[in-house]
């Protein structure tokens, strides 16, 4: 059988080849197929009895209640292939709302893209007619995935740096919803360093990607790794993520994090280095994995996840009520570092100080939500976890507190000075349950998110982990 790339087709075939793909958004390799399939299916049909039946194509049936996807079509050569990705996610059942950014309208129209979907593609920020419609949060909120395809090196760099000034940009900022990216761009600005920063930003924040591939670029003579995965690789991915996406569908779980401040008198109070990051990234991936999160957060430097709901506290005694009125969950993790003791008489004024008089403080010890919460008779979550800040013997005492505190599992990491851990973005955590303890390589606090919610979602599913 012989056998021909595009490649060596001479340049009048390959440019008209090209445009041909473009107009039906499909890959050069794919309309080949289709030429071929339908010169076979022509001959055949003269062969036989001209009324036999040509085979129909699978037609694009978006699903009531099918997942809902926003795709973000970013502006290079490669958003050709978004109409054929459009139609492939629908026919797995997918519900589709497009963005088209500035540079995307150089490429495909929002008309086509309507089209195909059947709802308006939006462009603008400040278009008032969409904002009245739907408005860029609720475009955020109102999905269970958001993919980028293509995802330009511009589109990363902004997503890197946090910027909104865009709608596109505003709905990726805004949302707590997982993230796809499908990187297309030139193999030179896909190996540039700028480009490796922000994938690594990226990746760190929990944004998945897939891609890019191999090959020939669609500009002429350019061939690299930076070509944009094709439809069907981009479905895979966006259905194995909203498999795990509705994992915690319909679970409620609560997250406790940062430290808690307690005052000593107006001015002063007793605090730890403990800054919310490993908590925060927990109930962020809760949210993503589809679970109605209530964070309750004592004082931190960190932005408020989107998308969660966020009790702000102070105190332990504060941080405890607060959980006790979130309750009940289906799940609680106590990431938070709470302060053991608090001043048993705070000053109301600013205690003075006076030559050769030090101050005695009395500490009272403050209420265990971890150990009251899992020790809780009735309304107790089904899976409580608690967390061990250790700096000797970080197994040996995590299993002890596992027991003393009454909870499931235990997520021990040392937190000694050269550890780098407390305010660092790595965590080296262990993962101590009844039946043995699992340690896990050194990673990004995201991840070790990622990885624990996975394993709740296994746990209150009654699967193994
Ligand atoms: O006893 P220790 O502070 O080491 O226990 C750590 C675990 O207990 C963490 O999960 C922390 O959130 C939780 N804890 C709590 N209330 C306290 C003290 C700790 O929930 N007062």
């Amino acid at each position: 059988m012989a056998s021909l790339t595009v490649r060596q087709l001479d340049d009048t075939l390959k440019r008209l080849l090209r445009l041909r793909a473009a107009r039906h958004g499909r890959s050069m390799e794919d309309e080949v197929r289709v030429i071929l399939r339908e010169a076979a299916e022509e001959s055949d049909r003269a062969a036989a009895d001209r009324s036999a039946p040509v085979a129909t194509p699978r037609p694009a049936t978006p699903r009531d209640g099918g997942p809902r996807i926003l795709l973000i079509i970013g502006g290079g050569i490669a958003a050709y292939k978004s109409l054929d990705l459009i139609r492939r996610l629908q026919e797995h059942g997918a519900r589709l709302r497009c963005i088209l950014t500035t540079a995307a309208l150089h490429f495909v129209t929002p008309l086509a893209v309507g089209a195909i979907t059947g709802e308006r593609a939006f462009t603008d920020l400040f278009d008032p007619q969409s904002e009245f419609d739907v408005g860029h949060i609720r475009l955020a909120r109102d999905t269970d995935l958001i993919v980028v395809a293509p995802a330009t090196a511009d589109i990363l760099a902004k997503m890197a740096g946090g910027h909104a000034d865009d709608l596109a940009t505003a709905v990726l900022l805004a949302t707590a919803r997982p993230i796809l990216i499908a990187p297309a761009m030139n193999p030179r600005m896909w190996a540039a360093k700028a480009t490796a920063r922000n994938l690594a930003q990226l990746t760190a924040d929990g944004i998945r990607v897939v891609g890019p591939n191999s090959g020939e670029m669609a500009e002429r003579g350019e061939a690299g790794l930076g070509r944009m995965a094709e439809p069907h690789e981009i479905v895979a991915a966006a259905e194995s993520i909203l498999r795990r996406g509705a994992a915690l569908a319909g679970k409620r779980i609560i997250v406790t994090s940062g430290p808690t401040h307690e005052p000593i008198d107006p001015v002063r109070y007793i605090a730890n280095r403990s800054s919310g990051k490993q908590g925060h990234a927990i109930a962020t991936a809760a949210a993503a994995a589809g679970a109605e999160v209530v964070l309750v957060s004592g004082p931190v430097n960190l932005p408020d996840p989107p998308g969660i709901v966020i009790v702000k506290v102070g105190t332990a005694q504060q941080m405890f009520d607060a959980v006790e009125a979130g309750l009940p969950a289906d799940a609680a993790i106590f990431a938070a570092a709470v302060a053991d003791w608090r001043s048993e008489s705070a000053s109301l004024s600013k205690i003075k100080k006076q030559p050769g008089r030090t101050p005695t403080l009395t500490l009272r010890e403050n209420p265990d939500i971890l150990s009251s919460v899992a020790h809780r008779a009735s309304g107790r979550p089904r899976l409580v976890i608690g967390f061990a800040a250790e700096t000797d013997d970080v197994i040996g005492n995590a299993q002890a507190k596992r027991i003393k505190k009454g909870c499931d599992w235990i997520v021990a990491n040392d937190v000694s000075t050269d550890s780098g851990v407390m305010g660092g973005d790595m965590n080296t955590v262990h993962l101590v349950t009844a039946s043995g303890v699992e340690s896990w390589p050194a990673q990004a606090k995201d991840q070790v998110a990622h990885t624990l919610i996975e394993r709740v979602a296994a746990a209150l599913h009654g699967t193994k982990p």
